[in-house]
């Protein structure tokens, strides 16, 4: 699917998976259809909002690790909707001259789009709406081109997205496409909604709540998770319910395996 032949309308009559996230965080930028879907979802999960909280912990505890072995430049694609502090942000704290290129398909996350521009003069941010299934037109986009220089490395951050990737759509191939032009030294890391620590009924009556919205959705095991590393080594502590990746100290109250139910693993390029 091209980047430039998205449709770009935004339909407040079906759920969006950005929108029902932005809800999840106590954000505004979602319709009732949304907030009707995701409470929908919340009454089969009852820690849906604890999930996505530490989603978003994992991702600024893993960007703050990139940035400390000095990885400059990001590419994250399934950005959302913005939500203090966006991966930029916390990027540029660390390294002011840090580059990030964000991907999403959603055209809410484009109407949002200033939030995500708006850099450090030393830095840079793109925005390129696009869709993860069509994986050469992101990596040949002059967005990215233009703000990336692919000789060096990238870490190429996708958080919550494959989940709503399911298979026949070939995540792992999907994967190997983005990861062939990044330089080695270059780290690929996801979050994964698993139904492992949960209900197999109710995580499956969650997966309903969105494929009756016209989502495509699908939970993964572990090994099925860790399969979408294929041809990557995974770094210390290997996967883990986001809040156990490298924390920053003991667990929220709220935070199990069961509330999170969310894998997190990152890997390196060699
Ligand atoms: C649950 S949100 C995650 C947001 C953010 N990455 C985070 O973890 O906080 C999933 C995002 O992926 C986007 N998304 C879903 N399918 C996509 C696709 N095929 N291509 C690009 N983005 C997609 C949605 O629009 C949404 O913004």
């Amino acid at each position: 699917m091209p980047a430039q032949g998205l449709p770009r309308e935004l339909r407040t009559t079906t759920p969006h998976t950005a929108r029902m996230y932005d809800y999840y965080l106590g954000g505004k930028d979602n319709y009732p259809v949304d907030r009707e879907a995701a409470e929908a979802v919340r009454s089969v999960l009852p820690h849906i909002k604890v999930t996505a909280r530490s989603t978003r912990e994992f991702m600024h505890r893993a960007t703050r690790w990139f940035t400390a072995r000095g990885i400059r430049q990001f590419l994250d694609i399934g950005t959302g909707i913005p939500t203090e502090p966006n991966l930029h942000q916390v990027a540029q704290h660390e390294a002011p001259e840090a580059r990030v290129v964000y991907v999403d398909h959603d055209p809410i996350v484009l109407a949002h789009v200033d939030a995500l521009l708006r850099s450090t003069p030393e830095g840079r941010t793109e925005y390129l709406h696009g869709d993860v299934r069509a994986p050469r037109d992101i990596v040949g986009s002059e967005e990215l081109t233009r703000t990336l220089d692919l000789s060096q490395p990238v870490a190429l951050s996708m958080n919550a997205l494959f989940h709503f990737v399911p298979d026949e759509d070939d995540p792992i191939g999907i994967i190997r496409e983005l990861v062939e032009p990044l330089a080695p030294g270059s780290y690929v890391s996801l979050t994964h909604v698993t139904a492992d620590f949960l209900d197999p009924e109710e995580a499956a009556k969650a997966i309903d709540v969105y494929r009756k919205g016209g989502i495509p959705a699908q939970v993964r095991d572990r090994t099925e998770f860790e399969a979408l590393f294929a041809g990557l080594e995974l770094v210390d502590p290997g996967i883990t319910p986001t809040y156990r990746w490298h924390p920053d100290g003991p667990p929220r109250q709220d935070e199990t395996d069961a509330t999170t139910s969310m894998y997190a693993g990152v890997a390196l390029k060699k």
